[in-house]
């Protein structure tokens, strides 16, 4: 990629962002949880939004932690993942959120780099069921850094591959975990879902299917202003 200093960069995460993996996670955990016979539901589950697997499974353990070996663990992430994959193996492109490969178009033709920054280990599977991978000019997952959100290092590591500073990149989040992440790598950050999840964003949409590119230019000029 070209050194321009004044290039720009988008940073999109993934799940709930551009398909609703969101919701096949929290299957994947659900099903894990009624074998083990924990308590789990949608509203334990939105704690989970963004944050790295063995950092879900604390949460989903909670006090039967310590019940639990660490080759134990291990193998329940080990199964939560085949759980998730098996339900990844069903995607095909017309999953991804209404509108989002014509937004990647729209960015791309405003000459905008774009990057995927997720916690999933699984980032390039989804995005190949989905066939968007080439659309990206970088992608940064959970196999590339140590700390997951709400620590930047994912940001940091997509803005590097783009090669754009961060004050020139604008985050897209669904998860508090990642707005969190996002505002700590001093980005700008876009969030997606309802006020009480994204309150900490600097602009909000309710759903995906209602990011336009237009709104995305106007933010990432504007960051560019505060620099
Ligand atoms: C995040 C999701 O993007 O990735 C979390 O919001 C998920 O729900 C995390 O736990 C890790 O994903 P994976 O695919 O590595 O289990
Ligand atoms: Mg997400």
């Amino acid at each position: 990629m070209p050194a321009d200093g004044r290039a720009r960069a988008i940073l999109f995460d993934l799940d709930g962002v551009i398909t609703d993996t969101a919701d096949l996670h929290y299957r994947s955990w659900q099903r894990l949880a009624d074998e083990l016979g924990l308590p789990f539901d949608r509203a334990i589950n939105e704690h989970l939004r963004g944050l790295s697997r063995p950092k879900s499974l604390r949460i989903v353990l909670a006090d039967r932690w310590e019940d639990f070996a660490e080759s134990e663990r291990a193998a329940l992430l080990e199964r939560k993942n085949r759980y998730y994959l098996d339900s990844v193996a069903a995607m095909s492109p017309a999953d991804a959120f209404g509108g989002i490969p014509e937004l990647l178009g729209d960015l791309r033709a405003a000459d905008v780099r774009l990057a995927v920054a997720s916690s999933s280990r699984n980032a390039r599977v989804v995005l190949e069921r989905l066939q968007l991978l080439a659309r990206f000019d970088a992608i940064a997952d959970g196999n590339d850094v140590e700390h997951s959100k709400p620590d930047p290092a994912v940001f940091l590591c997509a803005a590097r591959r783009v090669e754009v500073p961060p004050s020139r990149c604008l985050v897209i989040e669904d998860a508090a975990s990642g707005i969190e992440a996002a505002r700590a790598a001093r980005m700008k950050v876009v969030g997606v879902g309802p006020p009480e999840r994204v309150a900490r964003a600097d602009a909000r949409v309710e759903r995906a299917e209602d990011l336009r590119a237009d709104t995305l230019l106007r933010l990432l000029a504007k960051a560019r202003q505060a620099e």
